[in-house]
């Protein structure tokens, strides 16, 4: 049996990575690893936890002792590490927490990582891991920082962030590669595209716009709205993680997006056309600073290499996430209003 440290699991990624899982695999144990944040939601995971193969356990990444604990005590082979501030909006505003979590709370998981899985970890020279031990960083394409109208990123392309966010990112990933040549860590990193689908926190472009149109109220759009992302449903991006988890080679980057490129625009667009609302809601707003023009992600090493594609079509996963958020308004209303913390409270009251 596997024994899977998921971190960040009860945010939009990590909840759809644990569904995706249990329901993959009979020979997985996932403990998650959650401060519950803002974005940490355990109403996600309402269909999983009461299955025995499934833990919960609230604690910062940043806090070396909870995280040794949870090595110590379920005896874990494989970290898949999503936990972050994940919002590039925020980090403009509060660049300093994006620090904390996501640098330093990725140095804490490496380190715990290293001294539980090597075989002498008191010997500095020591490259010997138990069998079968990986260390997976989830990151993302922002680590390569934008392109112009054309080319495509792949696993060669040089670092550059512009953001706070995306700087974070790229710090943590540097420390991965580092405790992979040092140490000899085995380890691995995505890096990915735009997620959408169920669950993520409508703070995000595409669950903001439908939230917006489903009330009337106003669409904000950064700018002249041609900036482009490349959409990648999160089913997707779960079994490209799972994929790299079997089948990656020790040491490397993966590249995965969904080939989707869309401008902004075009997905509000989409959205006002699935929600039966017109344009006049659309306002042009102040573009983000900083902005990135154009992600695009050259899939070629993870597809040809590894055999991981998508297998939606942006025109499914859209309609299944447009049908997910209409069918879901508590959930959006109460996740807004933060009420879903009290969840905790009453699921877990004071754990
Ligand atoms: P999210 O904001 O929805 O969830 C983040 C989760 O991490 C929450 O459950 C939160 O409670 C938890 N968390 C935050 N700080 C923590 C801490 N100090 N200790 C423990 N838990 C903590 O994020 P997401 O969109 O699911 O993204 C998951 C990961 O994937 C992030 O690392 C992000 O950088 C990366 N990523 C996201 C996207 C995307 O489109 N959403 C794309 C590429 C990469
Ligand atoms: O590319 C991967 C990244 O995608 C992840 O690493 C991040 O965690 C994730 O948040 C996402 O970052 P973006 O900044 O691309 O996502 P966001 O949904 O915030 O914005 C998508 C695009 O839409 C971006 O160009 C900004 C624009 N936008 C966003 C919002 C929230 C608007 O025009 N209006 C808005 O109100």
């Amino acid at each position: 049996m596997q024994t899977i440290l998921v971190t960040g699991g009860a945010g939009f990624i990590g909840s759809n990575f644990i569904y995706y899982m249990l329901g993959t695999h009979d020979d997985v144990r996932i403990v998650n690893l959650d401060a519950l944040t803002y974005a940490g939601n355990l109403e996600n995971l309402r269909g999983v936890e009461l299955d025995p193969r499934y833990t919960f356990v609230r604690g910062d990444v940043r806090d070396k002792a909870a995280v040794d604990a949870v090595f110590d005590a379920y005896g874990v082979d494989t970290v898949v590490h999503f936990a972050a501030e994940s919002h590039v909006d925020r980090s403009i505003t509060n660049p300093e927490i994006f620090l904390s979590t996501n640098i330093l709370g990725t140095g804490v998981l490496l380190e715990s990582a290293k001294r539980h899985w090597n075989l002498r970890p008191d010997d500095k020279y020591c490259r010997e891991y138990r069998a079968g031990v990986r260390y997976l960083q989830v990151s993302t394409d922002e680590v390569y920082g934008a392109l112009g109208k054309t080319g495509m990123f792949t696993e060669a392309t040089p670092l550059s962030p512009n953001s706070p966010y995306s700087a974070s990112k790229t710090s943590a990933d540097l420390l991965v590669r580092a405790y992979g040549e040092t140490y000899g860590l085995p380890v691995n990193i995505t890096r990915c595209s735009n997620n959408y689908g169920p669950y993520q926190f409508p703070e995000k472009l595409i669950p903001l716009m439908i939230r917006n149109c489903l009330l009337g109220k106003p669409l904000p759009v950064y700018g002249d709205g041609m900036q482009v992302r490349d959409w990648l449903h999160v089913r997707d991006h779960c079994a490209a993680i799972d994929t790299v988890l079997r089948k990656g080679r020790v040491g490397d980057v993966y590249n995965v997006g969904g080939n989707n490129e869309k401008a902004n625009i075009e997905i509000v667009r989409l959205v006002l056309a699935a929600t039966g609302r017109d344009e006049s809601l659309i306002r042009h707003v102040q573009d983000r600073p900083g902005h990135d023009r154009r992600y695009a992600i050259d899939n070629t090493k993870i597809t040809t290499e590894l055999g991981w594609a998508p297998a939606y079509t942006f025109e499914r996963g859209m309609s299944e996430t447009v049908q997910w958020y209409l069918d879901n308004t508590a959930w959006v209303e109460r996740v807004v209003s933060g009420e879903y913390q009290n969840y905790y409270d009453t699921m877990y009251g004071n754990v």
